[in-house]
């Protein structure tokens, strides 16, 4: 049989390959598959329909998204729907070019509406376990602590995970950022160090270039969640580049939450400029417009970044990713390892023959 003729006209664009690093599975949930939930799960939603809520998203700084994130999350109650969340994203991300994605979730937010964190963990597990080999994209879960709750609720929230620890890659830090600077979670974050878990917070997205500072100095974390705040601290900008500390910029997020006024504000440039580890992602798709790939499609469009830069930056993704299980960095928060003698000379191998 031979094969027909090659289709004319303009061929969508193929997305290039890439990882996804800064995703909240919460901020995949789609105002159509919410409603779904909503009547599945008798929760009602004080919006008329899909379009209502989706109309509601008219975000002014990040406070005002994370109350509409939070209450909207009430539908979700069973492990079925966090697994109908995670093969939804899944199947959306594989069509953006999504290979492999390091996925937060909030534990304590579900757990405080009274859902299990079992259920969660189920869910989440099935759905991303189908999602994955029916889209082939590979997965980890990283859990995020709600810095507005405090250290403590952190240390009971790492308590819980213990008893899911092979489900898990990593612990996160995320929610309202101005007021929570990192340094009060050292303490759970060596913690999580111990367990082996990789460590990532967010900072620098509305918070100042100290709470950079202090997640990777206090926390010991190994990526950065935005970060782009850092460009107001040259010591820092140099810290990073040096260090290749990976950065998961967000442009849409960072536009829909006014973190950037205009497309002009999205420092990508600068930071790769500056020699920055700069990932793109896509933070919360369902919530400010788009998946990670209209992310490179926005960079390309609106700051002219050329095909090479955006090979780069899909590249870095996987660079910075924990699918390799690059060795944890850096021992900031690890106690030293204990000085051990040189071992004994060995004897040279004797020539044998
Ligand atoms: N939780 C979900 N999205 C977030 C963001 N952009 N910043 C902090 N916490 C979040
Ligand atoms: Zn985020």
């Amino acid at each position: 049989m031979t094969a027909g003729p090659p289709p004319s006209g303009p061929q969508p664009p193929c997305p290039l390959p890439k990882a996804e690093l800064h995703l909240h599975i919460e901020g995949t949930l789609e105002p159509g598959l919410a409603f779904r939930l909503a009547e599945r799960n008798g929760v009602p939603l004080p919006y008329a329909g899909p379009a209502d809520l989706a109309a509601a998203y008219a975000f002014t700084s990040l406070q005002s998204f994370l109350d509409l994130y939070y209450a909207t999350m009430a539908v979700l109650r069973r492990a079925d729907d966090f697994a109908d969340l995670a093969r939804a994203y899944l199947a959306r991300a594989a069509a953006q070019g999504v290979r492999h994605a390091e996925i937060f979730f909030d534990p304590q937010a579900h757990v405080a509406r009274g859902v299990p964190l079992a259920e969660v963990m189920r869910g989440l597990g099935q759905g991303l376990a189908a999602g994955g080999e029916r889209f082939g994209v590979s997965t980890g879960l990283i859990a995020c602590f709600l810095r507005d709750r405090g250290p403590g609720a952190a240390l009971d929230c790492l308590d819980q995970l213990r008893g899911y620890r092979d489900q898990i890659i990593g612990v996160g830090l995320d929610s309202a950022e101005v007021g929570y600077p990192p340094e009060p979670f050292a303490e759970v974050f060596a913690a999580a160090a111990r367990e082996g878990l990789h460590r990532v917070a967010h900072a620098g997205e509305e918070g100042p270039p100290g709470y950079i500072w202090q997640a990777l100095d206090v926390l010991g974390a190994e990526r950065i969640d935005h970060g782009v705040r850092c460009l107001e601290d040259p010591a820092l900008v140099r810290r990073l580049a040096a260090d290749q500390v990976p950065l998961t910029v967000c442009p849409l997020s960072n536009l829909r939450l006014r973190v950037a006024a205009s497309w002009a504000d999205v420092p990508v440039r600068e930071m790769l400029d500056a020699g920055l580890l700069v990932t793109i992602n896509s933070d919360d798709p369902a919530y400010f417009g788009g998946y990670v790939d209209d992310n490179f499609q926005g960079l390309e469009r609106e700051l002219g970044l050329d095909g090479e830069t955006l090979r780069q930056l899909a590249a870095n993704s996987f660079r910075a990713s924990f699918r390799a299980s690059a060795p944890l960095r850096p021992a900031a928060v690890l106690p030293a390892p204990p000085a051990r003698p040189a071992p004994p000379a060995r004897p040279a191998p004797r020539p044998s023959g």
